[in-house]
């Protein structure tokens, strides 16, 4: 079940400027960075309660990101909905017709289990689907 927004994911060309901006200009809490080698993503989130915003940037220069921000520039990215049980939700949108970018959910930031429904499905809006590991 869809519990929260976890997360507004924004894709940006400078990281460490963007981090800046969030954290100095707008006055955000920084929680940190985190390099994410499933999804080749470096991420940093700024926790507002009861959601975050994420900033997502390629990896060593290449995976998802990169093609993204090559295409479009930065941007928003995706939107990211919690879920109590991943596996369960994912068989249910399956059953209606919904596809995703991956066969099963792969380990996300935070060690959560996550997973991304095809924007075409969505109205062109990437939705990833978040299940948080126990612990966090
Ligand atoms: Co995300």
């Amino acid at each position: 079940m869809i519990t929260a927004l976890d997360h507004i994911a924004i894709a940006v060309p400078d990281f460490e400027g963007a981090v800046k901006r969030f954290m100095e200009d707008f006055g955000l809490p920084f929680e940190g960075t985190e390099d994410v080698a499933s999804a080749k993503t470096s991420t940093a989130f700024f926790p507002l309660p009861p959601t975050s915003i994420e900033l997502v940037h390629p990896l060593n220069g290449e995976g998802p990101i990169a093609k993204y921000l090559e295409k479009r520039g930065g941007g928003l990215h995706h939107l990211c909905f919690r879920t109590d049980n991943i596996d369960e939700d994912v068989a249910r949108l399956q059953k209606k017709g919904y596809q995703f970018l991956s066969e099963a959910p792969t380990p996300g930031a935070h060690g959560a289990r996550v997973i991304f429904i095809h924007p075409k499905c969505c109205d062109g809006v990437l939705i990833e689907l978040s299940q948080p590991s126990d612990n966090h």
